[in-house]
């Protein structure tokens, strides 16, 4: 199967943790339109979603679900969105898709993350992925100093400016030992809208594409 095929069998997959009747948070991405287009032949499954991007917004509304803001609903029993990579403990890296910032304000919304993924993103540590982080850009120098202390080479995104109006800087050669840890030390760092660590809201349930079928893991 292709990577792409993988994508579209997990997409499909999350259905059944979708609760009948809620309002549910739905993430970016190609595996998530994945899981918009098997939602849309289900028709009536869900009251309406609350989406992490532009882009699935359009999605969502093309396919008539009903797309409700952020700060109607108080909170979502389940996020569906995927990863760039996800550790054995849940831990992901996101924003590969510019996404990151409401993608990580949506799943603090959610009870659950679930996180629908081929399994070329199950690493066992994660970095070997350039590290996302949404930054104000007055603060691109400086963020990037930091990182470079840290032994992470910083690069701008070039042409890209996330759904907020903000750049992005993509962090090469990080080998994130403790994800917790360092999403907690970054969030402290002044300028620094989102990184993309998501530990402290980590996956509770990831559905893996792979040769064999979807597996499910949960942390
Ligand atoms: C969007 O910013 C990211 O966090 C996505 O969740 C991630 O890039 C998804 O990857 P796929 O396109 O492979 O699903």
């Amino acid at each position: 199967m292709t990577q792409d095929q993988l994508k579209a069998l997990v997409g499909r997959a999350a259905l059944a943790h979708v609760p009948a009747g809620a309002v549910i948070g739905v993430g970016t991405g190609s595996t998530v339109n994945h899981f918009i287009d098997a939602l849309a032949e289900r028709k009536g499954l869900i009251a309406g979603a609350v989406s992490s991007s532009v882009k699935s917004t359009e999605r969502l509304r093309a396919h008539g679900i009903l797309v409700l803001d952020a700060e109607a609903v108080g909170s979502l029993p389940v996020y569906i969105d995927g990863a760039d990579e996800i550790d054995p403990h849940g831990f992901m890296i996101k924003g590969g898709g510019a996404a990151l910032t409401r993608e990580k304000i949506v799943a603090d919304l959610a009870e659950r993350f679930v996180c629908i993924a081929d399994e070329s993103k199950l690493v066992p540590v994660l970095g070997r992925f350039p590290l996302p982080v949404e930054v104000i850009a007055m603060a691109l120098p400086q963020v990037s100093r930091r990182f470079a202390a840290l032994g992470g080479r910083a690069v701008p995104r070039a042409g890209v400016l996330t759904d907020n109006g903000h750049p992005l800087l993509d962090v090469h050669g990080l080998q994130i030992a403790d994800p917790l840890a360092l999403e907690t030390d970054i969030n402290q760092w002044p300028g620094v809208v989102t990184v993309g660590i998501f530990a402290r809201h980590r996956a509770q349930t990831c559905l893996l594409g792979g040769a064999e079928g979807v597996r499910t893991l949960t942390f």
